[in-house]
């Protein structure tokens, strides 16, 4: 937490002391879409389990209905078995089909100031446009279609007609390197990449194209490259296999059949990082993945489709974007705001500016974003009318209680429920948060499990921890969104998330629950650190490191940081005949950020001549976090050379940004 005094840091601690809960306002319960308590009782017992997924269901169309609501063989689910439907036509077709044509879909907004107006029907247009442009180029059902691209309006066009198609797209983040490109792209054969020639970030442009011709370059499955043009920078050009986006869609026919898609054919593959240097394809499949985002979009954000403007501030390249900017919101109709560049940029309350010209009702952002604007003070956005706005939510990491206090008062104005949402990239939708209707808040906790989620903090031996303790977070009933498996590995999947309590998902989260059983969640407790909200993996920091013709040996941690919640903190033994320097350090900072992406770039790297070790060799993490946070040491005696511990600790300090 920052130490750094903030004109109204004297009030947040007053907010936190006085007033501990905060019960929904009358104002808000007036219109909420959820307001009887019961619906948690009611979704409990099996038969009000299956009943809530049968309505929810039912609300999106099907092409065929399904015969079994769901199949359990741990750890297998399958949802809404034998039925058929296609997302695109859910998330377009039905609401023009409903008379909603004219409704905006996107405010779009770019960095540099020029801006989009697209509603469902145009959406619809272009979605079946480039369809027929992505089906001359030969992709087909069951293809997987990598797509690598800035946040402009034709990133959810190309996501849309790969379900349109039935083809799985894996969305690569574009701040991801080449080379972490180039593996996503192999790991899954893609036959076709969608990119940009580049897109803005802080007044530079960022070179995908480029990125990807170097990416495609190291991969042997790709035949074609589409590029929109988006900055108009000079890019290589390949006539044999590269497309520009606009002369692809150009003359096309805004009419393209939509595929019928069994309700668990894969619908995308979404890479995220495990404990191994291997990213794992996480794969969502068609008909529970939907049915899961839409309806805890729907309830968490309370979405009124008619007069709400939402706006989550997340990238599309991560799973937030996926259920939360596309998926979800697009499947309930819903008017939302899609901005391409840094919050911040070029004046510290862009985003202020964005949100009260849209006259947003709705923000959902991370922590690590809150805290950032916290730090500039809320005088920097004074000017900005932020009183459209009724809801506020946050995800991606733990939100310590003051960044709460902050955000629902400074930003909210003390109106708007703050709704926190814990998921994964692997649970495909939230499943632990409030409703805003009917939930009293407490800072810093996620409240509940989501309605027929059941979930459970247990002890290393798998035994349920008593209210006031903690331990590790279980899931125990299936859900809609949940993962199908990991693509290409079925044992990982089963290794990772199903082994440690057999039969009961393993999210690799520490929790506590209160004695009134709200949630509390710690982090992640294993080797995965979590960076402005994006989960970045130790060992594929460390083998990125060790890539590097100067290094011996690498050690990474994620240490406590006040924005960005953890910072990549990293030991590394040198190969003799090179020295330790500044120089070096940045240098190696910079082959992390080249070889993963610039988000991955460490904070610091310690150079130290061992690394505390057990005596069977292995590296002792616990021990190298402490002294990365400058705790006490604790208990030393597993060391093989207990000299090691003051060696680094005397050095360390050194060496930062
Ligand atoms: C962390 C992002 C505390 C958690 C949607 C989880 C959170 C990981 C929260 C998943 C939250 C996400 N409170 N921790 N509200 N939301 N996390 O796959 O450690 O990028 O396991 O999905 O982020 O990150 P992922």
């Amino acid at each position: 937490m920052t130490t750094e005094p903030r004109p109204d840091s004297d009030a947040i601690e007053n907010l936190l002391r006085e007033e501990r809960t905060f019960a929904p306002s009358d104002e808000f319960v007036a219109d909420a879409l959820v307001r009887d308590p019961s619906i948690y009782e009611r979704a409990a017992s099996e038969d009000g389990f299956r009943a809530f997924w049968t309505d929810e269901a039912k609300r999106l169309d099907w092409m065929e209905p399904w015969e079994d609501l769901y199949t359990w063989e741990a750890p297998y689910a399958k949802w809404f078995i034998g039925g058929k439907l296609n997302v695109s036509v859910n998330c377009l077709d039905r609401h023009v089909a409903n008379g909603l044509g004219d409704r905006v879909a996107y405010f779009w907004e770019g960095e540099p100031g020029d801006t989009r107006t697209i509603t469902y029907a145009d959406l619809l247009d272009e979605v079946c446009r480039f369809t027929n442009a992505l089906r001359g180029l030969g992709v087909k059902k069951g293809d997987r279609v990598a797509i690598y691209m800035p946040m402009i309006p034709e990133l959810p066009v190309a996501m849309l007609a790969c379900t349109r198609i039935g083809a799985a797209h894996s969305v690569v983040f574009g701040g991801f390197s080449a080379d972490a490109l180039a593996d996503r792209i192999d790991d899954a054969s893609c036959s076709v990449v969608i990119t940009a020639d580049g897109g803005y970030r802080k007044g530079a442009t960022v070179a995908l194209k480029k990125a990807a011709d170097d990416a495609i370059a190291r991969t042997s499955s790709v035949e074609h490259c589409v590029v929109v043009k988006r900055t108009g920078d000079d890019v290589a050009w390949d006539e044999s296999r590269d497309h520009w986006y606009h002369d692809l869609v150009d003359g096309q026919s805004s009419k393209a059949d939509p595929e019928p898609m069994d309700s668990e054919d894969l619908l995308y593959l979404l890479y995220t990082s495990g404990t191994t240097a291997k990213p794992k394809g996480i794969m969502h499949t068609t008909g529970g993945y939907l049915a899961g985002v839409s309806a805890t979009h729907r309830l968490i954000f309370d979405i009124h489709p008619e007069t709400d403007i939402y706006w989550c501030m997340a990238d599309i390249g991560w799973v937030t974007g996926h259920s939360y900017i596309v998926y979800g919101p697009l499947a309930n109709a819903t008017t939302g705001i899609i901005y391409e560049g840094a919050i911040d940029y070029p004046e510290k309350d862009r985003w202020a500016q964005i949100a009260a010209k849209y006259r947003a009702t709705i923000l959902y952002t991370a922590p690590t974003a809150i805290r950032a604007l916290m730090k500039y003070g809320a005088d920097a956005f004074a000017d900005d009318d932020l009183s459209s706005l009724r809801l506020l939510g946050s995800v991606g990491e733990p939100i310590n209680p003051e960044a709460w206090a902050w955000y629902w008062k400074e930003i909210g104005g003390g109106r708007c429920p703050v709704v926190d949402t814990w998921w994964q990239t692997e649970t495909g939708m939230v499943m632990i948060a409030p409703l805003p209707g009917i939930t009293t808040l407490k800072p810093g906790s996620a409240t509940f499990p989501f309605p027929g989620v059941v979930a459970d903090v247990v002890d290393e031996g798998g035994r349920s921890v008593p209210l006031g303790g903690g331990g590790y977070l279980v899931l125990e009933r299936p859900w809609p969104a949940m993962l199908r498996g990991i693509y290409g590995d079925p044992e990982r999947y089963e290794q990772t998330y199903w082994s440690r309590y057999p039969g009961r998902y393993f999210a690799g989260d520490g929790c506590k629950r209160d004695e009134e059983g709200y949630y509390w969640l710690l982090g992640r407790i294993d080797d995965v650190m979590n960076v402005s909200g994006h989960r970045i993996s130790t060992t594929e920091v460390e083998s990125a490191l060790v890539s590097h013709p100067s290094v011996a040996e690498a050690a990474v941690v994620g240490r406590t940081d006040p924005i960005t919640g953890q910072a990549i903190f990293c030991y590394v033994i040198l190969r003799s005949g090179h020295e330790a320097s500044d120089e070096l350090g940045k240098e190696l900072r910079t082959h992390v950020a080249d070889m993963i992406g610039k988000f991955a770039r460490p904070k610091q790297i310690l150079f130290t001549p061992d690394l505390p070790k057990t005596r069977s060799g292995k590296i002792m993490r616990r021990l190298l976090r402490d002294i990365a946070e400058q705790r006490d040491l604790g208990d030393v005696t597993t060391l093989a050379d207990a000299n090691v511990v003051s060696a680094i600790r005397d050095q360390s300090g050194k060496g930062e940004d």
